[in-house]
C-alpha cells in the first residue's frame, strides 16, 4: 500500500468539531487491517532512518502510532499525555490547536539522558500542539531533532512553524 493508498482511507467530516473545519478523521484508516499495517511500517522505517533512540506521542491519535512504531523497533515510548493524567509532578504547557485550546503534560523523568526523541502525531495542522510537546520534551532533557505525522495539512503552516524550532519534518500524506 502506497501513501496515496492511504490518503483513500480517512475520512472527510465537514464542520467537525466546529463549524468551518474539516475534520481528517483517521478512525477509517486504522479500522482497515492492511492500511494501519501499513502506515506503521512506513512510518517505523522513517523513524528507524532517522536513528532515534526514543519515540514520543502526543495523546490520544498520537499514541496509536508512536506506541506501534515504538514496539515495532524495541525502543522506548515516550507519552506526551492530557492534563490532569500523570501520577507525578509533570511540565506543562497551555497551547492552540486548529479548533480550540488545551493543555499537554510530560513526566520530566520520562526521557533517558541524551536520548534522542521522534516526535510522532497523527497529524499536524497549526502545529500548536506538536509545538508545545517538542517545548516539553526539551525542558525534559530530551534531544528532539525529527516529527513524523501521518497526515500534513501544509496551509495551516504547522509543519514550518516547527523547522523554525530546528525540527527535521516529515509526513507521509500532503
Ligand atoms: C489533533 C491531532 C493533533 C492536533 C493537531 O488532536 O491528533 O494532535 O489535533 O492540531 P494542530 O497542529 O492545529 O495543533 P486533538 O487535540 O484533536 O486530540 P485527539 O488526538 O485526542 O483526538
Ligand atoms: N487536528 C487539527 N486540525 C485537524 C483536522 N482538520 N482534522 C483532524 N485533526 C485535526
Amino acid at each position: 500500500m502506497t501513501p496515496d493508498d492511504l490518503r483513500k482511507l480517512i475520512r472527510d467530516i465537514p464542520d467537525f468539531p466546529k463549524p468551518g473545519i474539516l475534520f481528517r478523521d483517521v478512525t477509517t484508516l486504522i479500522g482497515n487491517g492492511p492500511g494501519f499495517a501499513a502506515a506503521v511500517r512506513l512510518m517505523t522505517d522513517r523513524v528507524s532512518r532517522s536513528g532515534a533512540t526514543a519515540v514520543a506521542g502526543i495523546e490520544a491519535r498520537g499514541f496509536i502510532f508512536g506506541a506501534a512504531i515504538a514496539a515495532r523497533l524495541e525502543l522506548p515510548f515516550v507519552p506526551v499525555r492530557k492534563p490532569g493524567k500523570l501520577p507525578v509532578p509533570v511540565l506543562a504547557m497551555d497551547y492552540a490547536l486548529e479548533y480550540g485550546t488545551d493543555t499537554l503534560e510530560v513526566d520530566p523523568g520520562a526521557v533517558a539522558d541524551g536520548a534522542s526523541v521522534a516526535l510522532v502525531d497523527d497529524l499536524i495542522a497549526t502545529g500548536g500542539t506538536a509545538k508545545a510537546a517538542l517545548d516539553l520534551l526539551r525542558q525534559a532533557g530530551a534531544d528532539v531533532s525529527r516529527a513524523l505525522f501521518l497526515v500534513d495539512l501544509p496551509d495551516l503552516g504547522g509543519a514550518e512553524k516547527l523547522r523554525a524550532s530546528g525540527v527535521e519534518v516529515e509526513a507521509l500524506i500532503a
